[in-house]
């Protein structure tokens, strides 16, 4: 990604931008810090709600969140952004800046204000899809308004820097609870750990290894401990078994990996902690999105689009922004003759029932319904 030839750059980005783009970086690269730099420059307002508020600096953020939509746009139609898969995380980031703008615009400042500070989930969840980490760019990362320690590491997080991030959560898990790190961040900084470790480094022998040493901060909830445990044991299957290379997996084999570790067992009952497969389903989404990555053009798009649902709809935004029912669309709407295009409606009208129903009952919208509708017509061949 990073060596794109200058004419395929210059071919695909628009005159005017390109010449606002540094010179020797790719265009998504250029794009991105763009974005990441307005964000920067964003961030300064929007960490406070009174200073996002002030007439004064109206025009500046109304500026930047023109540049920035624009940016992400122009980014999403890049063709390293463009597989099945990223592209959807692409779009999910381009209507998220556009209904920050617009709102904005309209005068919902608190909208606009909630909107960008929430978006770096969706740079994280699209980040955390390339395992490759990047390398320390010092220069990005002084541009930042953040203070907090906790805040710090999240950010090299969202930009990839991860062996910068590691140390910081340690430090933070290691100092708790005298950092008076509130328990939701603590949680957050063990769980950040987990995905570097299944997701990116894929070193279970490491990961044991850290998380021991965080269990012996007895000060850590007793609930997060049960998770940790869970999380050893999981790294200690994984341990036992041979890594997969997907560059010579075949498409029937990549599945016969993935139902093989989707299934559960007994063990998933015995175990007390809220989220004991994280690990399982952190480790195949990520082996999915690397297979994805190296065979752009494959038979089973629909099938990896089903079990990164899955997964990601297991993990419960409690990891990433979960693009679970985005992914189970897709399948239906672009892939409705497949096999697996039933099982991808069937979860999807499950996770969306699901979420209309409460203690009155069930009570789903009517354009919701319609939606359903649609798309069961859909695979049906109507
Ligand atoms: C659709 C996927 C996607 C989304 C969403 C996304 N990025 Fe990226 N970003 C990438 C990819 C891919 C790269 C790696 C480019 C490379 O290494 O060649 C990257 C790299 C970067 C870089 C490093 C550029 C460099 O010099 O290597 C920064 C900074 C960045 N992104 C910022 C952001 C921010 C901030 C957001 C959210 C507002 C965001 N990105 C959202 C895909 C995405």
């Amino acid at each position: 990604m990073r060596h794109l030839a200058i004419g395929v750059i210059t071919a695909t980005i628009p005159v005017i931008l390109w010449a606002q783009i540094e010179g020797g970086k790719t265009s998504v690269q250029g794009l991105m810090d763009r974005i990441f730099s307005n964000l920067a420059r964003i961030t300064k307002y929007s960490l406070s709600e009174d200073e996002f508020k002030k007439k004064e600096h109206e025009a500046e953020i109304k500026q930047l969140l023109k540049d920035t939509t624009q940016s992400v746009k122009t980014a999403t139609q890049q063709h390293e952004l463009k597989n099945p898969i990223m592209k959807i995380s692409g779009e999910v980031l381009a209507t998220q800046f556009a209904d920050a703008e617009n709102a904005f615009n309209s005068g919902h400042k608190s909208y606009a204000r909630w909107m960008v500070n929430s978006s770096l989930s969706i740079c994280m969840s699209c980040h955390a899809q390339v395992s490759k980490a990047n390398q320390p760019f010092d220069d990005l990362f002084r541009q930042n308004n953040f203070k907090e320690k906790y805040d710090q590491a999240e950010l090299r997080f969202v930009l990839r820097n991860y062996d910068k991030a590691l140390p910081m959560y340690t430090e933070l898990i290691d100092n708790f609870p005298t950092n008076k790190l509130p328990v939701e961040k603590l949680e957050t900084s063990l769980k950040r750990k987990v995905a570097i470790f299944a997701r990116i480094k894929r070193d279970p022998a490491v990961a044991i290894q850290a998380l021991e040493k965080d269990l012996k901060n007895k000060n850590i909830p007793k609930y997060l401990h049960k998770n940790i445990e869970s999380w050893i044991a999981l790294f200690n299957e994984w341990k036992k078994e041979k890594d997969v290379d997907v560059t010579k997996l075949t498409d029937s084999e990549i599945l016969k990996f993935i139902e093989k570790q989707m299934k559960k067992d007994v063990w998933d009952k015995l175990q007390e902690s809220e989220s004991p497969r994280s690990v399982t389903y952190l480790r195949v989404s990520g082996v999915l999105y690397d297979y994805m990555a190296t065979h752009p053009i494959t038979k089973i798009t629909p099938e990896i689009l089903y079990y990164l649902a899955i997964c990601d709809h297991e993990l419960n935004n409690n990891f990433f922004y979960s693009l679970a029912e985005l992914y189970l669309k897709e399948c239906v709407i672009k892939y409705p003759t497949s096999k697996i295009a039933k099982k991808c409606f069937l979860k999807y009208e499950d996770i969306i029932t699901s979420s209309f129903t409460g203690s009155a009952g069930t009570d789903i919208p009517d354009d919701v319904q319609r939606e359903l509708k649609t798309m069961s017509d859909k695979i049906n061949g109507k």
